[in-house]
């Protein structure tokens, strides 16, 4: 069974989080869409792990869920802006960070997703870990 994303942390009341899917469908699809408390979420499957950001890109709002996905980022597909899957934090200066979401594989098999998001807590502030090189940092 894989592993939850990296994006945990939140510790909200049991009836805040949404079923995404189960670990098949989801790893399947790549990318879907569920809806989140405020605002749309879009879930990821990369490289065995799952992901959760707000799906409005932070620049000027249009779907992320129509980027793609390289080595533990998403690139905007409008204006191209970059953000490291576990983090949100944007890659361009010009874009804001993505807030993100915890993820949770439960008993049922599904992946669950809180549907608060947060922005990460370390905006830039030095190197922005990413899911490739900089993980040690
Ligand atoms: S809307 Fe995403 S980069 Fe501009």
């Amino acid at each position: 069974m894989s592993e939850p994303s990296d994006n945990q942390g939140l510790e909200p009341p049991a009836d805040d989080w949404v079923r995404a899917g189960t670990l098949g469908e989801l790893e399947a699809r790549g990318m879907t869409v569920v809806r989140g408390g405020t605002c749309p979420l879009l879930v990821i499957h990369d490289r065995g792990k799952f992901f959760a950001l707000d799906n409005r890109c932070p620049h000027l709002g249009f779907p992320l869920h129509r980027g793609s996905i390289e080595d533990g980022i998403l690139t905007c597909h409008w204006h191209h802006a970059r953000f490291d899957l576990v983090s949100g934090g944007t890659f361009d200066l010009w874009a804001d960070d993505v807030p993100t979401t915890a993820v949770e594989v439960r008993d049922d098999g599904a992946l669950w997703v809180c549907t608060r998001t947060r922005y990460p807590t370390v905006r830039r502030i030095g190197v922005i870990a990413c899911a490739r090189a900089c993980s040690t940092i």
